[in-house]
């Protein structure tokens, strides 16, 4: 789904920012870009979409080279939420909102008004809200849902739950995560949340200072204290917990998993 080949890039010339970046991301997968702040993972979320171009190598999308796709094509094939639902609303209302990119994409007008009834239900948003009022979780969930709405075989998010509650959180995330199973939608996500990140994505890559540092299950990934350490990420809580209390515990990765651990020591007769 998506492809970097020797990727070098930098906003000036002066100053590198990714330098021969490779990796590739299979379609329907989940995937985690994490990283201290600073690492270039938007860089890397702005590459997919050809907002930027790289200064070496290619970026493929869906198999489209990114230097010679234009990007309102490439647009079809990727959504992309903006770590700032506000740099991406621009609309008065939310049912011009949510109907902009579709319109942009030249959907015919019946196909936009189903797909725009649809989408206000599933995120319970009112059609004529003025978006710039709404609380910052309302925001992004219009946001969300006008980039849904164009239904996209690729999701980026960018961090996608700064400013959010906790509930918030769950539900977009939930939703997203609906769509990854259910309907194959390939996601990238942005995060320097650990807990998010353990919580749902499938694959971790790991930057630091525009370099992969590595890249694999989650569960691996969150246990590979030497390259979360190298990459300035401070560990999920539990996996983290899980490793201090040794081999035993090695397959513990949640709550639920930590509680079956503790009550199978206890049950034989271990110390807790
Ligand atoms: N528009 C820009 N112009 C110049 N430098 C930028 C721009 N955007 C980001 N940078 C720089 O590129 C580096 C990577 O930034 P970014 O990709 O936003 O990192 P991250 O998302 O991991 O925090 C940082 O040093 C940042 O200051
Ligand atoms: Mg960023």
């Amino acid at each position: 789904m998506i492809r970097f080949e020797n990727v070098s890039f930098g906003y000036s010339e002066k100053r590198p920012i990714l330098n021969d970046l490779s990796f590739h991301i299979e379609k329907g997968d989940f995937v985690a870009l994490i990283g201290a702040n600073g690492a270039g993972k938007s860089t890397i979320s702005r590459l997919v979409n050809g907002l930027l171009h790289p200064t070496k190598g290619h970026v493929y999308l869906n198999g489209k080279d990114t230097l010679k796709t234009p990007s309102s094509t490439l647009a079809r094939d990727c959504g992309f939420l903006f770590q700032n639902p506000d740099r991406q609303i621009c609309e008065n209302t939310v049912k011009d909102e949510i109907a902009f990119s579709m319109k942009a994409q030249g959907w015919p007008s019946d196909l936009i008004a189903d797909r725009t009834r649809a989408v206000l239900e599933t995120f319970d948003l009112d059609p004529e809200w003025f978006p710039f009022s709404r609380s910052r979780g309302e925001r992004q969930r219009i946001a969300l849902a006008s980039v849904l709405a164009c239904e996209p075989g690729l999701l980026i998010l960018d961090e996608p739950t700064t400013g959010l509650d906790y509930l918030e959180c769950i539900r977009i995330m939930d939703h997203v995560t609906g769509l990854n199973q259910e309907k194959g939608v390939t996601v990238l996500m942005v995060s320097h949340d650990m807990e998010l990140v353990q919580s749902y994505a499938k694959n971790v890559l790991v930057l630091n200072h525009g370099q992969i540092l590595g890249q694999g299950p989650t569960n691996e990934m969150m246990k590979n204290v030497e390259v979360l350490k190298k990459a300035r990420v401070l560990p999920a809580q539990i996996p983290e917990l899980a490793l201090r209390f040794g081999d035993e515990f090695k397959d513990v990765f949640t709550v639920e998993d930590m509680l079956a651990a503790l009550r199978g020591r206890a049950g034989k007769g271990g110390a807790l």
